[in-house]
């Protein structure tokens, strides 16, 4: 057995959160959490690690970013959407052909999100299988966990960054084929968004999920432009979900980012197929695309998420985003005359962690009988407060002003990775 000892710190469910100053955590030998235990222990007939006055929370889950397109934060940002994928980003995604310029770039990526407290994701890759297999090695390799996505688009590209429906289900099955080595990351398939993928292609892919129980990632009503240009492409759906549903990719765990313009009718669809939403806040004001009703979305019990969208977001960290959805909601809550009413830190932070390890299959914060998902943040560092803090006051200091100097210590899958 394994005990940790420090300020324990968890969000159990939407809008409550758990301090037990001076408590602990009990594993079992495989990192498994056996007990959350309000005060340590005298004598624990286990190995025990002390985090002294350190806050001890559950990590971040990212829910939803693109791998390759690291190299390109903050670049390109006063673009809409569709001018920013021609412009810059499908560019940049091209470069990974280059098998030893994304070694490089997703060995730093892995590390940035350690470093950071995120340990688990559900991640977009380019179109590369080879470069896809070197990323999730790089991960593995430095502890993260969750599910990565060869992305498939196979219509509406730049001739750098182009693969024909054929070369897209050959290259799937290959990367698939190629998946069964890694333990702790797994295959989700990653059609783009209806605009890059013909209909043979997500016929094709809706299929392949259902016969081997893969879960789907992919993109939905995210900005005005790309919602018209796929009524165009698809005059038979009324709404931009029916393009996923009519192929069989809209079901449970299927994860779509943004939503920022679903209306009452998809979000209803989400609710009843067991869609979940990754909210990027950061990417939503960064290229103009809106501001998602999430308070809204949460009183209608959909599974809220969030995601960096890394580089339509411009912060890996994702202490900054759950700090960021904060900031959107307020605007939100303000342009509403306060009707929407803006997220607390205590449930942004459970949407930022407790909310991903729930799609996990993990729920209730730090989750008995799962592996540890953990972070440790020391706050010794910050200005000195001029009173003494409560423990809660503390936690949401350390959400503001975290940054990798101050996460000391990292637990993903039962495992101490920094
Ligand atoms: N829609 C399709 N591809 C992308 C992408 O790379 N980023 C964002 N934000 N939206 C997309
Ligand atoms: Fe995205």
């Amino acid at each position: 057995m394994k005990l940790l000892k420090g300020n324990i710190v968890y969000s159990p469910k939407l809008g409550e959160l758990v301090t037990l100053p001076h408590g602990a955590l009990l594993l079992d030998d495989d990192g498994v959490l056996c007990d959350i235990l309000p005060a340590a222990p005298e004598h624990a007939d286990a190995v025990v690690t002390d985090y002294g006055d350190a806050l001890v929370m559950p990590s971040f889950v990212d829910m939803h970013l693109h791998a390759p397109q690291y190299p390109m934060l903050g670049m390109g940002m006063d673009l809409p959407l569709m001018e920013w994928l021609n412009t810059y980003t499908f560019k940049t995604e091209a470069r990974f052909a280059d098998t030893d310029f994304a070694r490089r770039t997703y060995r730093r990526l892995a590390r940035d999100l350690i470093t950071g407290g995120t340990t688990r994701v559900c991640m977009f890759s380019s179109l590369h299988t080879d470069a896809t297999l070197i990323l999730m090695e790089e991960l593995e390799k430095a502890g993260v966990t969750g599910y990565v996505g060869k992305v498939n688009m196979d219509r509406n590209s730049v001739p750098e960054l182009e693969e024909s429906t054929e070369q897209s289900k050959r290259e799937t099955l290959r990367w698939l084929d190629a998946c069964g080595q890694f333990r702790y990351i797994r295959p989700i398939l990653t059609p783009r968004f209806t605009p890059s993928c013909t209909d043979e292609l997500m016929a094709w892919l809706g299929k392949l999920a259902e016969e081997r129980g893969l879960y789907v990632q992919s993109h939905l009503s995210e900005n005005d432009g790309e919602i018209a240009f796929v009524r165009e492409l698809h005059p038979d759906c009324p709404q931009y979900w029916e393009t996923y549903h009519k192929y069989g990719l809209w079901k449970d765990h299927t994860v779509m980012a943004h939503c920022v313009w679903s209306d009452e009718r998809e979000r209803a669809a989400m609710l009843e197929h067991g869609v979940t939403v990754a909210h990027c806040a950061d990417s939503n004001i960064n290229i103009c695309s809106g501001v998602a009703p999430v308070r809204t979305m949460l009183n209608e019990g959909l599974s809220v998420t969030l995601g960096s969208d890394i580089a339509g977001g411009a912060m890996l960290a994702m202490s900054r985003v759950v700090t960021t959805t904060i900031r959107v909601s307020k605007l939100r809550h303000m342009k509403t005359d306060g009707k929407d009413g803006f997220l607390t830190v205590d449930e942004a932070y459970y949407l930022g962690s407790t909310a991903g390890h729930r799609w996990f299959g993990a729920d209730g914060g730090f989750a008995k009988g799962h592996p540890l998902h953990a972070m440790v943040v020391d706050d010794a560092g910050f200005a000195e407060p001029v009173r003494e803090l409560t423990l809660r006051e503390r936690f949401e200091r350390a959400v503001y002003l975290m940054d990798k100097n101050a996460v000391k210590a990292v637990w993903s899958e039962g495992r101490n990775v920094i």
